[in-house]
């Protein structure tokens, strides 16, 4: 085992290994339900679209060791996301649920609804493509990170660390106030980002009913995370 971890930005070659082990790492995620055509479209939807945080690990031999997905500004990145991959997306979605029928009445039940809305707005902007999204925020500007995963034989080894470092990196160079990330009550994750300086801000429920944990990375000048500036309002 090899202790040297290099990070670079995802890229094509890495879509089908990448998406496969989120896949793996990820499994009680209803995305990595959807499909390994599904994810594959969703890891090329994520990387393209502007704002995107996603890097991959691997070792001097070229192994895949883990992966990190995030945004610098999450809500253009979704848009994009939706405008140029919501169709392949949605078009893997109900392939995968045609042959999948407890997936398709979970999808059914907990997101269609949701989705819906989603591709009436797709269809809305590709109708009126000079309407833009443009959005300009006074406050904070805040990034988050949506998925860290390490190769089962890697945890442990310093890998998920140097993939948090690198997405942090990244949130400093695009001049963020903070990250945010969300991750299940259960999960050990919790500890891990905890260890790493992430402060715990409550529970929240998505919209597809799942219980979370919020954490918040601040990034003070002094690269220290928490250390920093008082934590915001609860
Ligand atoms: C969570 C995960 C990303 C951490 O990556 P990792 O490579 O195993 O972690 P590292 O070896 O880089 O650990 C970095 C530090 O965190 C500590 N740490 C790791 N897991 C921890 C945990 N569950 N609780 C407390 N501390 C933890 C390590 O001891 C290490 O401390 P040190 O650097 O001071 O010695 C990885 O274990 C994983 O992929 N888990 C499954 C998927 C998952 O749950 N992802 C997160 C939800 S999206």
């Amino acid at each position: 085992m090899t202790g040297v971890v290099q990070i670079r930005p995802l890229v094509g070659a890495d879509l089908a290994e990448a998406s496969a082990l989120h896949r793996e790492i990820l499994d009680m995620e209803f995305l990595s339900r959807c499909g390994p055509g599904f994810m594959r479209a969703y890891y090329r939807a994520w990387a393209e679209a502007p704002g995107a945080i996603s890097l991959v690990a691997r070792d001097e031999e070229g192994a895949l060791l883990g992966v990190v997905l995030g945004a610098t500004d999450p809500a253009t990145h979704v848009r994009a996301m939706v405008r140029n991959g919501g169709a392949r997306l949605g078009a893997h979605l109900i392939l995968h649920a045609v042959g999948h029928p407890s997936f398709a009445r979970d999808l059914l039940v907990t997101r269609a609804r949701r989705y819906a809305r989603g591709l009436v707005r797709l269809v809305a902007s590709r109708l009126s493509p000079s309407r833009t999204n443009a959005e300009v925020s006074e406050g904070p500007r805040v990034g988050e990170i949506t998925h860290v995963l390490v190769r089962a034989d890697r945890q442990g080894s310093g890998v998920g660390r140097a993939l948090l470092d690198a997405a942090i990196a990244a949130g400093r160079a695009a001049d963020l106030d903070e990250l945010v990330l969300v991750t299940p009550p259960d999960l050990a994750a919790g500890g891990f980002y905890r260890h790493l300086g992430w402060r715990a801000d409550g529970e929240m429920t998505s919209r597809s009913g799942e219980a979370f944990v919020r954490y918040r990375y601040l990034l003070d000048a002094g690269g220290r995370g928490e250390g920093g500036k008082p934590p915001g309002p609860r």
